[in-house]
């Protein structure tokens, strides 16, 4: 039971991630569509969840083009955790995905080799009960 829970949460993800790469590639930057805030949510747009930003927006290190992305959350078992980092071009094809296994106590935090890209990037991570948080950053 528990493992089915969490491949229909990992499908839900990627229709969110989905959606959001399709809304996001007609904009020049994700950050400023008018579904920032509703759709999905962004440090500058939380929406509904702007008492969340902190644990859910998030937190991009580049260096070198190795990208670390990290989403200050808890990893509650099932009950409440991060389900996915995804990692987009400007044009939001998928440079990087890492899935998370909620029953291991390791946070959120996913590598990407980004050596053979320069530009606009996006970070995404998607938590099973406050959605879908983006974080735009440069390479
Ligand atoms: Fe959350």
């Amino acid at each position: 039971m528990e493992r089915r829970k969490f491949f229909a949460l990992g499908l839900a993800g990627m229709v969110g991630s989905s959606l959001v790469a399709r809304v996001a590639s007609a904009a020049q930057s994700a950050l400023s569509t008018k579904l920032a805030g509703s759709v999905y949510y962004t440090r500058e747009s939380p929406g509904r969840w702007s008492a969340k930003v902190a644990g859910h927006a998030p937190v991009v290190d580049v260096k070198g083009g190795q990208v670390t992305v990290t989403t200050p959350h808890e990893m509650n078992g099932y009950e409440h955790y991060i389900v996915k980092h995804t990692v987009f071009d400007k044009d939001m094809n998928i440079l990087g995905e890492t899935m998370f296994d909620p029953t291991q106590a390791k946070g959120p935090i996913s590598s990407h080799d980004l050596k053979g890209y320069k530009g606009t990037a996006y970070a995404l991570s998607m938590c099973n009960k406050h959605d879908c948080w983006l974080t735009e950053f440069s390479v």
